[in-house]
């Protein structure tokens, strides 16, 4: 046994909605890449332990890891989740609905980078995000949320290992060349303290001064 699996058989253990989700995108079609069990725990304790209460997701897929975040919830938080694809969206509203979250999540269908300027000009801030889409534009959406976000807010992004990618440095496709740099800016950038957790595939978290 692998220590991902000695993690998982210990910790991952999936309620009866978790456990629908993967067979339900894979009936559809749709990719296989929610988070793994272990890092859904890890945001519902880490939403927790934080005390947010106004969540900002990127890329919501079919709702899993937005139902860890509400999850981690007090009774007045609030997640606000955006997902490019309109099928992507439909489908975590069925989730969403079946955990009884509807209406504590907005759901947004268009491209991130778009939303996010917009939520910067109408001067939104949000106590916790969860990065988890296209990873090219990674280091865009981190210097977007920086400015999204209030004193002492909490920013997770996951993949940032990218299945080991990231650490051959022969690999200069695009995906693993934006994870470096994102990377890169969580060590260095002057408004950041960081840490990359080895649990799943490589999740960073940073506190915003
Ligand atoms: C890894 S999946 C998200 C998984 C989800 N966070 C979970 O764990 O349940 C990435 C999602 O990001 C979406 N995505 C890709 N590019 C995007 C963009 N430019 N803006 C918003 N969402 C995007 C994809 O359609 C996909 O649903």
């Amino acid at each position: 046994m692998d220590k991902t699996n000695y993690i998982r058989d210990l910790f991952g253990e999936e309620d009866k909605i978790l456990a629908s989700i993967s067979p339900r995108l894979e009936e559809l079609g749709l990719p296989l890449i929610s988070v793994p069990p272990e890092v859904g725990k890890w945001l519902t304790m880490l939403v927790r332990m934080t005390g947010a209460t106004k969540i900002l997701e990127v890329g919501t897929l079919a709702g899993y890891s937005t139902i860890c975040l509400v999850r981690g919830l007090n009774q007045t938080g609030h997640c606000t989740t955006i997902e490019l694809k309109e099928e992507h969206t439909k489908l975590a509203r069925e989730h969403l609905a079946k955990a009884g979250f509807l209406d504590r999540v907005t759901t947004l269908v268009g491209d991130a980078s778009v939303q996010l300027a917009k939520f910067i000009q109408e001067d939104k801030k949000f106590d916790f995000f969860f990065l988890d889409a296209d990873k090219v534009n990674y280091p865009t959406y981190l210097e977007q949320v920086i400015q999204l976000a209030l004193p002492g807010a909490v920013i997770v992004l996951d993949n940032l290992l990218l299945g080991g990618r990231v650490l051959d440095v022969n690999d200069s496709h695009p995906a693993p060349t934006a994870v470096r740099k994102v990377t890169d800016l969580l060590v260095n950038h002057s408004r950041l303290e960081s840490i990359l957790l080895p649990l799943g595939d490589g999740v960073g978290v940073a506190i915003v001064r």
